[in-house]
């Protein structure tokens, strides 16, 4: 069995400090950075963009994962290509062209995510199957880092499992995941987890990397 991922969230850690927010995060034996890119139109609240994403990029070797919460991202895609991201994950909710925008993403040479919100039917996935290399679906409305882990999503990853059985698709967990509930969202198939305050709050680093990717 492959290893659990895991993918702290920049979100949690100090703006002021970033550098030493991803040595914590390469210490820690975390693989990837997660990287919440918000507008304040699709969610309630504004982040950082593409010059963030690229600062981070020179600064580490942990794997990219952009989480774009943003209107038609498709506009951004390129540049959060050439700012270094691995993965680019768009909204479903956000998209006037979901296809074109995974697409694009594929074709300026990074993996594809697609995101629904908690509210967003796991069916709607069913159609860019082929299209994505991770799915993410989100257990606390997006916008916000430490709220609580919406229970229901339990029963969507069970359905996205069964719809993409054979293929090779990372599944993103991101919201309210912390030490004491990834086992059992790991036991119902993600295999990728995010974690904000989790990570960025608890002292020792190692260990709650430990018990996010615990199976
Ligand atoms: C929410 C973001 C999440 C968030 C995770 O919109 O997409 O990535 O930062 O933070 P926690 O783990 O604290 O819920
Ligand atoms: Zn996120």
């Amino acid at each position: 069995m492959k290893e659990i991922i895991i993918s702290p969230s920049l979100l949690s850690a100090d703006f002021t400090d970033v550098k030493g927010a991803l040595k914590s995060v390469e210490d820690s034996g975390a693989q990837w950075i997660h990287c919440d890119v918000m507008d304040g139109v699709f969610v309630p609240n504004i982040s950082f963009g593409q010059k963030m994403v690229g600062d981070v990029k020179k600064a580490t070797d942990l794997v990219i994962d952009a989480h774009l919460m943003i209107v038609e991202p498709i506009k951004y895609v390129e540049e959060f290509a050439r700012n270094g991201a691995d993965f680019i994950t768009v909204h479903y909710e956000a998209c006037s062209d979901v296809e074109a925008t995974l697409k694009k993403i594929k074709e300026v040479g990074c993996k594809a995510g697609l995101a629904l919100k908690p509210k967003t039917d796991v069916s709607v996935m069913k159609n860019y199957l082929d299209l994505i290399d991770l799915a993410l679906i989100m257990s606390v409305e997006p916008g916000f880092s430490g709220q609580k882990f919406i229970f229901d999503t339990l029963k969507k990853y069970d359905e996205f499992c069964e719809m993409a059985k054979g293929k090779d698709i990372i599944l993103q967990g991101d919201g309210g995941i912390n030490g004491e509930n990834a086992r059992e969202i790991i036991s119902h198939g993600v295999n990728c987890i995010v974690a904000g305050n989790a990570f960025f709050k608890a002292q020792d680093k190692k260990e709650i990397v430990r018990q996010l990717g615990k199976r």
